[in-house]
């Protein structure tokens, strides 16, 4: 029987203290460390019994990686190309955003072929089946069940032998060996690591879903990350039906990627042209409005850039941006006020990013600008018109990565001008027809005169 101790535990980075303190040093998160009773090890390291095995590199044998496709190309892009065989899968996001669901429909086409067992922490079998049935998932090899006893579960998988397992949730599971309520830090961290160590040795894919809860209550998954192969977050606005899984780990693959679904009243559904979802709907005839093109990974996106520049009647006019950084929003202001010569002094101004999709790149921030502009002086940007680049310091335009992929897709969305900066145009291909105008400017001057240039006189005003 192993010894236990009490200890406390940072939630936010998992540091182990003997007392408590309000702060942790490791991570310097305040008001984060949790009493937790946790087993001593007994034995001597010393002693121990197990002898290391060394192999030079170049005599590894290994067949190729198997990777299984879970019948949604979104998650297997994500993921690397498909669901890698014996590896471990952290899906984590806020409640209710939809990871129950996305896990039961895969599988339906897991199952088809191979032996999946989902456990359940959550809900009874009826209630999975229940889900299941308005899903329309019924594959022959799905088993469910459900289960809290993480040792059982692993010696299921020991017996059963199936090809991948579903655990929903990674909070609800516990080892009965450990004296701390399931949930907490300890248990959640040990039965991951029980559950990596199955994976690992039976050659079993599993998914583990972990809850993410922001007064940090529960153990987070940011615990976990360490550990697993992967780690994915599904986001979205609950009010909204779309959702993104990104990749924040990825030990098989790229974390670029992301994946767009829409969840309708018979689950989810992938978005194949994420474009179009985020271009629909677009008004006309308003100022503020941009579309940019934005590569997402491997991905080129369409998304719409709106700036609402009104009088403030405040001391300190107010600045909000939703979906693009705030500083960097500071710092295009700034830019444009000593480059170019707009004053945004006396007016608030909102960015918003359109369907919930968050930008990151530098590439936004000419279309930001030129939002921007258009707002402050009411100027109407074409609905034909695409822009990307960076804006530097000094209100230069900087060349972009990715432009034939971003020139290829604003065609294809049947946008006919493009602005870019001017650096970037020796990227392209002179022998290739892009079906598209491209212009190129040097400065954020030069980007006004070519939209005035391009714009019709009628729609101007
Ligand atoms: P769920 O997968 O249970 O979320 P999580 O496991 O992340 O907590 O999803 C729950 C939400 O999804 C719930 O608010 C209802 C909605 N939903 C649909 O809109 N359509 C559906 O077909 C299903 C199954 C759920
Ligand atoms: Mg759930």
């Amino acid at each position: 029987m192993p010894k236990t101790k009490k200890v406390f535990i940072c939630s936010e980075c998992g540091q182990e203290y003997p007392k408590w303190n309000g702060q942790c040093y490791a991570c310097g998160a305040w008001g984060t460390l949790e009493e937790q009773i946790t087993e001593k090890r007994s034995g001597n390291a010393s002693a121990s019994s197990v002898k290391l095995t060394m192999s030079s590199i170049g005599n590894v044998d290994f067949p190729d990686e198997t990777r299984y496709k879970t019948g949604m190309n979104e998650l297997d892009r994500v993921l690397g190309g498909g669901l890698v065989k014996g590896s471990l899968v952290l899906l984590s996001g806020d409640p209710g955003i939809g990871k129950s669901t996305l896990l039961l429909q895969i599988c339906a086409t897991l199952g088809s072929s191979r032996k999946v067992l989902y456990v359940s922490g959550e809900e009874s079998e009826r209630q999975i089946k229940l889900r299941a049935d308005r899903l329309g998932v019924s594959a022959q090899g799905l088993y469910i069940s459900s289960c809290t006893d993480c040792d059982a579960i692993i010696e299921a998988m020991r017996t059963e032998k199936p090809e991948v397992v579903i655990i929903d949730s990674i909070q609800t599971m516990q080892l009965s060996e450990l004296q701390s309520a399931p949930g907490s830090l300890v248990q959640v961290r040990e039965c991951t690591t029980a559950f990596m160590r199955a994976a690992k040795a039976l050659d079993i894919s599993v998914f583990l879903v972990g809850h993410v809860n922001k007064d940090g209550g529960i153990a987070g998954p940011k615990v976990l990350e360490h550990i697993v192969d992967t780690v994915l977050y599904f986001e979205g606005d609950k009010q909204l039906s779309y959702r993104i899984l990104r990749a924040a780990k990825n030990r098989f693959g790229s974390t670029n990627e992301i994946g767009v679904f829409e969840m309708r009243d018979k689950g989810l559904h992938e978005v194949e042209n994420p474009s179009a979802m985020l271009l629909s709907g677009r008004p006309a005839g308003v100022s503020g409005i941009t579309i940019l093109c934005t590569m997402e990974g491997s991905r080129p996106i369409m998304a719409e850039v709106q700036a609402l520049v009104a009088k403030s009647g405040f001391a300190a006019p107010r600045r909000v941006s939703a979906g693009f950084d705030y500083n960097r929003l500071c710092v295009l202001l700034a830019v444009l006020e000593k480059r170019a010569g707009f004053a945004f002094g006396g007016f608030d101004v909102y960015i918003n990013i359109i369907g919930g999709l968050r930008i990151d790149e530098p590439a936004s921030d000419l279309a930001v600008a030129l939002a921007l502009y258009s707002g402050l002086c009411d100027k109407i940007i074409g609905e034909d018109v695409a822009v990307f680049g960076e804006v530097g310091l000094g209100g230069e335009l900087r060349a972009v990565s990715h432009i034939r992929q971003r020139v290829r897709e604003a065609a294809r969305m049947g946008f006919e001008k493009c602005i870019v900066p001017k650096s970037s145009l020796k990227e392209l291909d002179k022998s290739e027809d892009y079906g598209i105008s491209i212009y190129g400017a040097a400065n954020l001057r030069q980007a006004f005169k070519v939209l005035e240039a391009i714009t019709p006189k009628e729609q101007a005003q």
